[in-house]
């Protein structure tokens, strides 16, 4: 079913929002069905629901662009989505083609540090300056299936799995202004059987997002993937009231993010059994107000306000991990969050630094003590019960690591059962940098 038959014009100012509905409507749902957007065609419209079996077919050069004004999307702050499929089965998007959100025009100042967004949340719909309609959503689905296609420029949030499951994700291209706050690539919310793979994600904040608010996560896994952010590449939390269990990130390559691999629980839910293999990182130091430190790998559980239970971590691997970065391995766990059982393997670690932004700081952001001062070092740990590092070699800039203290730093009173079998810890030559 074509969405032109049924009077869209895809001029991008006139709204086809009818016409697209009618189409969908129009599918013997829930019997599997294709709607398709045909090229050449930008086709402007307010939110558009999905149906069971509806696989929206966006052909290369069409575009779904989302409407930029409150009357363009449902009541609900929940709703807020340009496409949205809500309690539906066996669903999708593919074909080659673009959904926009039109991140740009809700930038109410450009600054290259953070642009300063409009907020919506007159409306008492949402709060702060958190208040702008996500791009693409699929809320309390079975086999969803979205892969071949743009997302580019949400005004929040990209892309939202929600209570779903039997999720997949691959051949994905997903692009969001660099000083844009709150334009999450992936956020996989309270879901189960999420698979991520081939996708290019290039965002202002964290890139890969599980989270839990309402339901624990179950088998996340994320594969050969690309990623590059101003915050986390890959982040759990900091929503994370539910448990996280079995999650595998493998062959990525992050880019220049403000940080790598980071957990950082506050709400109670407990972390076990995740992976982290074959992950090539550089992290870098961006504006403080972005969460993160140049930390090729993050870990805090300490809790986010007086109100909040801790969440313990265990069982957690890093294998085959190589990185360049400004910062060191932040490992933070709390009095009622302790981390176990973390293993590290064949880790390689380079300490250069090549921005100006001051060191010296750790971040335990958000809520907790926020950003405290502390010598910069190759790993800090606290509260730990169990580490096991296997070959890792922490490299050091020669004329660069001022400023840097120790490779190893930790309180021998809140570290414990901690082995390392191969450490090297050693300067690297001015030339030999060059090429890293
Ligand atoms: C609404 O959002 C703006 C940011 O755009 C913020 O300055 C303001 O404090 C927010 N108001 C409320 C009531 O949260
Ligand atoms: C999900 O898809 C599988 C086949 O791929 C099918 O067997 C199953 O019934 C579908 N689930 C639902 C709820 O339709
Ligand atoms: C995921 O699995 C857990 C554990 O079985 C279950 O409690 C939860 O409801 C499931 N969530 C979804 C969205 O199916
Ligand atoms: C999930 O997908 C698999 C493989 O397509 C299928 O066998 C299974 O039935 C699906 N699960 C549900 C709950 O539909
Ligand atoms: C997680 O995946 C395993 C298979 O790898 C499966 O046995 C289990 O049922 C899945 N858990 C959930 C909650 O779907
Ligand atoms: C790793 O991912 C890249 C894509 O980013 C892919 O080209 C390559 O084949 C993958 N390597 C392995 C060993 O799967
Ligand atoms: C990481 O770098 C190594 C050495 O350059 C390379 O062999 C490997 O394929 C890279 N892996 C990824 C995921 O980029
Ligand atoms: C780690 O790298 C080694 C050498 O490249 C490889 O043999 C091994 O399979 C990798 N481990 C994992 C878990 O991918
Ligand atoms: C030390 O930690 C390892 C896992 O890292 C665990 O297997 C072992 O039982 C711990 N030993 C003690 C004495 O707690």
């Amino acid at each position: 079913i074509s969405v032109t038959d049924f009077g869209a014009v895809g001029n991008s100012h006139q709204y086809d929002t009818t016409p697209i509905q009618s189409a969908i409507n129009a599918c013997p749902s829930p019997r599997p069905c294709h709607v398709v957007f045909p090229s050449p065609g930008t086709y402007l419209t307010k939110t558009i629901h999905l149906r069971s079996g509806v696989v929206l077919i966006v052909e290369k050069g069409a575009v779904i662009l989302g409407g930029t004004k409150l009357e363009d999307y449902p009541k609900e702050f929940e709703r807020w989505y340009v496409v949205l499929a809500e309690q539906v089965v066996n669903v999708g998007i593919r074909g080659g083609g673009e959904i926009n959100g039109q991140g740009l025009e809700f930038v109410k100042r450009f600054d290259e540090r953070k642009n300063v967004m409009v907020s919506w949340n007159h409306t008492g719909a949402c709060l702060g300056d958190e208040c702008r309609p996500r791009l693409v959503g699929f809320i309390g689905c079975t086999n969803v299936t979205v892969s071949n296609v743009k997302l580019n420029e949400p005004a929040y949030w990209c892309l939202h799995i929600v209570d779903c499951d039997n999720t997949s994700i691959h051949d994905m291209s997903i692009y969001g202004n660099f000083n844009s706050p709150n334009n999450d690539g992936i956020d996989i919310q309270d879901s189960n059987n999420t698979f991520i793979t081939r996708c290019n994600i290039d965002t202002g904040d964290d890139a890969i997002c599980p989270k839990t608010y309402n339901k624990p996560l179950y088998n996340l896994t994320a594969t050969d993937s690309w990623i590059r952010t101003k915050s986390s590449a890959i982040k759990l939390g900091s929503a994370s009231s539910f448990d996280f269990v079995h999650l595998l990130f493998d062959n990525i390559t992050i880019f220049e993010s403000h940080r790598g691999l980071g957990l950082q629980i506050r709400d109670g839910g407990n972390v076990k059994d995740i992976t982290f293999s074959n992950i090539n990182i550089s992290t870098r130091y961006y504006d403080p107000s972005w969460w993160g430190r140049a930390e090729p790998i993050y870990i805090t559980t300490c809790p986010r306000n007086s109100n909040t239970k801790e969440g313990s971590i265990s069982d957690i691997q890093f294998i085959n991990i190589t990185s360049v970065s400004e910062n060191g391995v932040f490992l933070s766990g709390s009095k009622g969050g302790i981390i176990r059982d973390l293993k590290f393997s064949n880790v390689d670690l380079t300490y250069k630094r090549w921005t100006s932004y001051d060191g010296g700081l750790v971040d335990y952001r958000p809520g907790c003590s926020g950003l405290v001062k502390h010598n910069m070092a190759g790993i800090i740990m606290e509260y730990i019960d169990g580490f096991e590092v296997r070959n890792m070699n922490m490299r050091w800039s020669e004329e660069k690591s001022v400023g840097w203290d120790n490779p190893l730093d930790f309180r021998p009173s809140t570290v414990n059962n901690i082995s390392f079998v191969n450490f090297q810890s050693s300067l690297y030559k001015k030339n030999s940098l060059q090429d890293i």
